[in-house]
């Protein structure tokens, strides 16, 4: 496995091949980021994994500066996995210069859920993976599902901008409790790690209501919010969507697959998110 840090190297060496199957992170990997190492592998003739703690998708109040930067251990672990090539660019490798070209998504969908409580951080993360798409000029990229909002974003830019690459989503991996597997559940302290599989009950209790008949969605939602805020936690939304927009069902949406429920909420000072389709 090589590692490499400029531009002009990966352009080098990506020379040698036809199809790189790419996976970007921030790295800090856990299982779930080496999950999508090993669905790519059989994707491409080079598998290439960034990391890259990209400013752009984090506002001033957030943990830029203290995010784990861990290269040494991810390289390990990507070895181990069959990973070929790892970009990890230094800031100013990818950005010699302030972005002042930014990619931004449309409203209607990176201006919501995520969007609304952590505004610009999709056109943070669009204009870093356009970026890096163009680096590493992948066939085909993969993204994981518990980033939900961010997998379909990408997706949609891929599409308008007619960009030739595959998005694949691949499936959250989950601890045996059901907490879905993240960089930062690393912030959590063991209480707060015992507590933070509630999230994805609650949702599943959501899911349940839904299953039973329930069409009061905003009853349903906050029934969510304050059973996580009861429990101590400070919900930013539990919500009832439609996958394809993740707009607000309407009555035709019920009872067909084509929902999606998702939460974000803060245990202490850590913010979690997660989703399961209904
Ligand atoms: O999901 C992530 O880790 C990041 O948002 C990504 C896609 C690597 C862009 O910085």
């Amino acid at each position: 496995m090589k590692l490499i840090h400029t531009i002009a190297e990966l352009r080098a060496e990506l020379g040698k091949y036809q199809r790189p199957a790419f996976v970007p992170t921030m790295g800090n990997l856990h299982e779930g980021h080496i999950a999508l190492v090993k669905q790519a592998k059989p994707l491409g003739d080079v598998t290439v994994v960034s990391i890259f703690v990209n400013r752009l998708q984090f506002l001033p109040h957030e943990d830029f500066g203290t995010y784990p930067r861990t290269l040494e251990a991810d390289c390990a672990k990507l070895e181990a996995a069959g990973c070929d090539l790892v970009f990890a660019p230094g800031e100013q490798d990818l950005y010699p210069e302030p972005q002042g070209y930014k990619v931004t998504p449309p409203t209607e969908l990176a201006d919501i859920l995520e969007g609304h409580f952590r505004p610009g951080f999709f056109t943070g993360v669009c204009t870093v993976v356009l970026k890096l798409f163009n680096c590493v000029q992948p066939r085909v990229a993969l993204f994981g599902a518990k980033d939900y909002q961010q997998q379909m974003v990408i997706r949609r830019m891929v599409a308008q901008l007619a960009l030739p690459i595959e998005i694949v989503t691949g499936a959250t991996l989950r601890a045996d409790d059901g907490l879905a597997l993240s960089s930062r559940n690393g912030y959590l302290s063991p209480a707060e790690r015992a507590e933070a599989v509630q999230l994805s009950r609650t949702l599943k209790g959501m899911i349940v209501a839904l299953q039973n008949g329930e069409r009061n969605v905003a009853a349903i939602e906050q029934h969510a919010m304050k059973t996580l805020a009861d429990r101590g936690w400070h919900p930013d939304y539990l919500t009832v969507r439609r996958r394809h927009d993740l707009q607000p069902p309407q009555a035709g949406d019920f009872g067909r697959n084509a929902l999606v429920v998702l939460g974000a909420a803060r245990l202490g000072s850590t913010r979690l998110i997660d989703n399961l389709e209904v």
